[in-house]
């Protein structure tokens, strides 16, 4: 198993430029490596107050967005050039009614505290750069209202970060966690309400209140 190596292009990963061309990636491959993620989302078939952290540029918010019609989302995202971007697209989709953004980190605990309780909180791919995923579990978990479900969607880190992939791609997977690493953040909050499903090269971790 390789070895995790955590992201070190963070600052190119969030810049304008590079903003733009996640949007045009997403648009180009969205559908198909968002598809796993997606399909999980909708099969919860939750409705009321969604919270997703760290959307990028938004494109998988519109497709949550235009299939949840009863549902608004508070998105929160740590890079104000992917909250522009996103803002624009949500505004192109017709969709700004439906979608908040908020600039800030999942680590913000007042500020995740501050934006009220949850029935759905997801986040797709986003897991892999937070400094500290036990606490930001914590705080999320905190978020939830009485029925809520947290849904994490990632990479799993596995042998793929062994081959010469596009080099964004491969430092995502080298910075992700295995199966066996997310447990145990799980087992350190004393949650037992949790499922970790395996679908390759991807993780989901569902957490129930
Ligand atoms: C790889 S992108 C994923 C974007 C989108 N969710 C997707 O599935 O393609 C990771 C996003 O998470 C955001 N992010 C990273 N750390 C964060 C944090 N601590 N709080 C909120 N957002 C964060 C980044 O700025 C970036 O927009």
């Amino acid at each position: 198993m390789p070895k995790r190596i955590p992201h070190t292009d963070f600052e190119v990963l969030t810049g304008k430029n590079t903003a733009e061309e996640y949007l045009e990636m997403q648009k180009r491959l969205g559908k198909f490596y968002l598809k796993g993620f997606l399909n999980e989302l909708m099969a919860q078939n939750r409705k009321g107050k969604y919270l997703e952290i760290g959307p990028g540029p938004g494109f998988q918010t519109a497709i949550i967005a235009e299939n949840n019609p009863e549902s608004e989302i508070t998105a929160v995202e740590l890079s104000a050039n992917m909250i522009n971007i996103a803002t624009r697209y949500i505004e192109e989709k017709g969709l700004s009614d439906k979608v908040h953004f908020v600039e800030g980190s999942v680590e913000d605990e007042s500020l995740i505290q501050n934006l009220g309780k949850f029935d759905l909180i997801y986040t797709s791919f986003s897991l892999h750069h937070w400094k500290n995923p036990v606490n930001s579990i914590r705080i999320l978990y905190n978020a939830l209202n009485d029925d809520g479900l947290l849904f994490i969607y990632d990479f799993g880190r596995n042998w793929l970060a062994y081959l010469p992939l596009e080099r964004g791609i491969r430092e995502s997977i080298r910075a992700s966690y295995t199966p066996k690493e997310i447990e145990s953040m799980i087992k350190e909050l004393h949650v037992e309400n949790y499922q970790i499903k395996k679908r390759f090269p991807y993780i989901s971790l569902f957490v129930r209140k």
